[in-house]
């Protein structure tokens, strides 16, 4: 095994020892996290916790822990100033932000209903820094994160990191407990005739979606003259990396049953990371209307509707927006 490993990337990379410290934090908690996530069924970990979130969704288990293992590893970091998680309603400030210091948004278990079928989940996580001393404001715009990344919960456990230059993933070595890098500066790949959506909320769509999968389904004898697949595993992270691996589309736009939520995924910790990570590896991310990365929210727990992938699928998508208001 010769490639490097997370610390050395990091430290190569020249990022701040405080912000490696906490990279170095998120990815312990990844670790446990993987740990739990594969132990589930031996320790009775599956099924429903009885509780539900800040958004009315029950609870698993494995949401409940993820999000413990996350509080009590990153609350080390001393220059961490608060965390938004998805499982938990309040801004939780961990010290009296100073310029500079960290906050930390994350969605501890994504695709947490794939838990009882032992399907693919993981972790989605951004840092942004506070811009002045005793500044709270956490809503701010996905282009001021300074680091986005997810870890993936898979056949092997990954790490994706944007962080400064491209997009790397380090996968989790089991015997040492070490993340390495296995894939340097990746970048989506143009031109595949894939997409990514749940299907069964046709009937909601709004005309612009209808136009841009009807026209995939068409197939080569459509508008598009090529035969698409479809893939929906319902957890983003494994979705995102699909795309980041093979190319192609993810959806979940706005329809007639989400809109009065705004959409779907939460903006914070869900849309805005993975916006990151698809642009810095040169794809582009959309609501169909705006770039995701403009956008400011207007409270924590915001959803919005989400359209990501390569950069060519998804201006089709902002072109039947456009066309079809
Ligand atoms: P979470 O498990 O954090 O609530 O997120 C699940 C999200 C996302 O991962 C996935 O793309 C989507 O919800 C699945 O939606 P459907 O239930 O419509 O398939
Ligand atoms: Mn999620
Ligand atoms: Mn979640």
């Amino acid at each position: 095994m010769t490639s490097i490993t997370l610390r050395r990337h990091l430290t190569d990379a020249g990022h701040d020892s405080d912000l490696i410290f906490l990279l170095e934090d998120i990815a312990s908690a990844c670790r446990a996290t993987a740990y739990e996530v594969r132990n589930g069924p031996l320790k009775g970990n599956l099924g429903v916790a009885g509780s539900t979130n800040v958004q009315g969704e029950d609870q698993k288990p494995l949401d409940i822990i993820a999000n413990d293992i996350f509080l009590a590893t990153c609350a080390n970091s001393p220059r961490l100033a608060a965390l938004v998680s998805e499982e938990i309603e309040e801004v939780v400030w961990l010290k009296e932000p100073k310029k500079g210091d960290y906050l930390l948004f994350f969605d501890p278990l994504d695709g947490s209903s794939n838990l009882d079928t032992n399907l693919s989940v993981g972790t989605i996580f951004s840092i942004m820094q506070v811009a002045e001393d005793g500044d709270r404001n956490v809503l701010r715009p996905g282009s001021d994160q300074l680091v986005a990344g997810y870890a993936l919960y898979g056949p092997a456990t990954m790490m994706v990191l944007a962080a400064g230059k491209g997009v790397q993933s380090f996968t989790l070595h089991q015997g040492s407990g070490i993340f390495r890098l296995t894939h340097a500066d990746m970048k989506i790949p143009e031109g595949t005739a894939e997409f990514s959506i749940n299907a069964s909320r046709q009937r909601f769509w709004e005309p612009p979606m209808r136009a841009y999968v009807d026209d995939c389904l068409a197939g080569k004898d459509g508008p598009r003259g090529v035969d698409f697949n479809m893939r929906w595993v319902a957890s983003m992270v494994a979705e995102v990396h699909r795309i980041l691996m093979r190319g192609g589309v993810f959806l979940y736009p706005l329809d007639e049953k989400n809109r009065d939520m705004g959409g779907r995924l939460r903006l914070l910790y869900e849309v805005a990371p993975m916006a990151k990570i698809i642009e810095a590896a040169g794809g582009a991310a959309s609501t169909g209307r705006e770039r995701i990365m403009d956008l400011v929210p207007t409270e924590p727990h915001q959803r919005v509707p989400a359209i990501l992938g390569a950069s060519d699928e998804v201006w089709r998508v902002e072109a039947k927006h456009a066309a079809t208001p």
